[in-house]
């Protein structure tokens, strides 16, 4: 038995470790000492609020210094890395600022909005009205003028920017007064681009007028799987409250001990590692529209952010795209969103883009033997093992 476990962990290191191009935009790859302080002595502590348990000194300590970083690298007032998710930070937003039938407005998934804050999702659980932003999809982008209107028409209890398909910044400077003044609470849901953000490559939520930056740590950011919450003092006290003890009781402190680490290797390596994303993307998308691939927003450049998003029309030919791409080690998901951060946290330039663009057109345009791809990408990914933008 445990030869068979050992055994699927080694295959699941071997071939998405070596020999696979990680191109989902909500992975990433933590540099070895974050990973290492995954299986710290913290992971296997008790810590309460009312300091219930004993033994937990450095337990706070690693907290405060967390805590610390993580303001500093997002210039917040208030900061918390104990939500378990990037989910888990949208419900506790949700739940703190919301009652039952407020409305909730924010990027249907229609047009790339997160599915689990939509109707199926948390506004189902809280009992919330959805109400869209009018979006351009062509732009990949929302509306401001309609926006505004619909703001001072159904004045939403709270107003949330951010999706799962993101590829510019959002016009919150334009939207975050006008909501406040028809009394919104305003959030940015930044999981898919904490780390552009962390990088200073992307916009600047909190200093555009959000109340709370909040996300999973583990898509452009380069931390563990999890979550944390940014926000300015007055909102960010209430969160605080609000955390323990109705969503996390005991907080994973393994976790909280690598994101700290990492949130070290943000505030230091954070603008080169997410400039160079950026301008991966941008290389990628391009060569990938020369190729013939329908890559959307090709009138702005195609994307500002670490994601590529190519248009199939429907999720059936998405998928066959995928299935096409893992048959020759290319990790794309079905929707099809293209990802740069693994690639480029292994050190992966603008040449090497080009060598992606065209793995991929001989996989898909020339159909091409998978085998002869997957040899010639585990030997590219053999010079890109090593983690950059991190300590040593
Ligand atoms: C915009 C957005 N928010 C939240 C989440 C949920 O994040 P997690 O997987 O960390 O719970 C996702 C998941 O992909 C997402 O795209």
């Amino acid at each position: 038995m445990i030869d068979e476990i050992l055994s699927i962990v080694e295959k699941q290191e071997e071939w998405r470790g070596k020999q696979c191009l990680n191109l989902i935009p909500s992975e990433n790859v933590m540099s070895l000492a974050v990973r290492k302080l995954l299986s710290s002595d913290f992971g296997q502590r008790y810590t309460a609020r009312d300091r219930f348990y004993m033994g937990a000194q450095f337990t706070d300590e690693i907290e405060q210094c967390g805590e610390k970083l993580a303001k500093e690298v997002f210039g917040a007032d208030t900061a918390d890395l104990r939500p378990l998710s990037g989910h888990i930070a949208d419900m506790i937003i949700l739940a703190t600022f919301t009652k039952p039938k407020d409305i909730l407005m924010c990027i249907s998934p229609n047009v790339g909005g997160y599915p689990g804050m939509w109707n199926e999702g948390l506004a189902k659980l809280l009992q919330l009205k959805t109400v869209p932003f009018p979006f351009s999809k062509h732009n990949m982008n929302i509306k401001v003028e309609e926006s505004k209107k619909v703001i001072k028409q159904l004045k939403p209890k709270i107003m949330i920017f951010g999706a799962s398909f993101i590829t510019f910044p959002y016009p919150v400077k334009e939207l975050s007064k006008i909501a406040k003044e028809n009394g919104a609470i305003v959030g940015y849901d930044g999981s898919h681009v904490l780390g552009l953000i962390g990088g200073k490559q992307f916009q600047d939520p909190l200093r555009e007028g959000v109340c709370a930056l909040f996300g999973s740590t583990h898509k452009s950011f380069f931390g563990p799987q999890g979550g944390m919450v940014l926000a300015d003092r007055e909102h960010g006290e209430i969160i605080k409250e609000k955390i323990y003890p109705t969503f996390v009781d005991n907080a994973h402190w393994n976790r909280i001990a690598a994101l700290t680490l990492a949130l070290a290797e943000m505030r230091k390596f954070g603008k080169a590692y997410a400039g160079q994303v950026v301008r991966n993307s941008k290389t990628l998308a391009k060569a990938l529209c020369d190729y013939g691939f329908p890559v959307v927003c090709q009138h702005l450049g195609f994307t500002q952010s670490h994601q590529i998003i190519l248009d199939y029309g429907n999720y059936k030919k998405g998928r066959a795209f995928a299935e096409k791409l893992q048959n020759s080690n290319i990790i794309v998901d079905c929707a099809v969103r293209i990802g740069t951060c693994e690639v480029t946290r292994h050190g992966m330039k603008e040449g090497e883009m080009l060598k992606i663009a065209e793995l991929i057109k001989r996989a898909i345009i020339d159909e091409e033997e998978p085998e002869e791809i997957r040899r010639d990408i585990a030997k590219l990914c053999s010079t890109f093992q090593e983690v950059e933008y991190c300590f040593a």
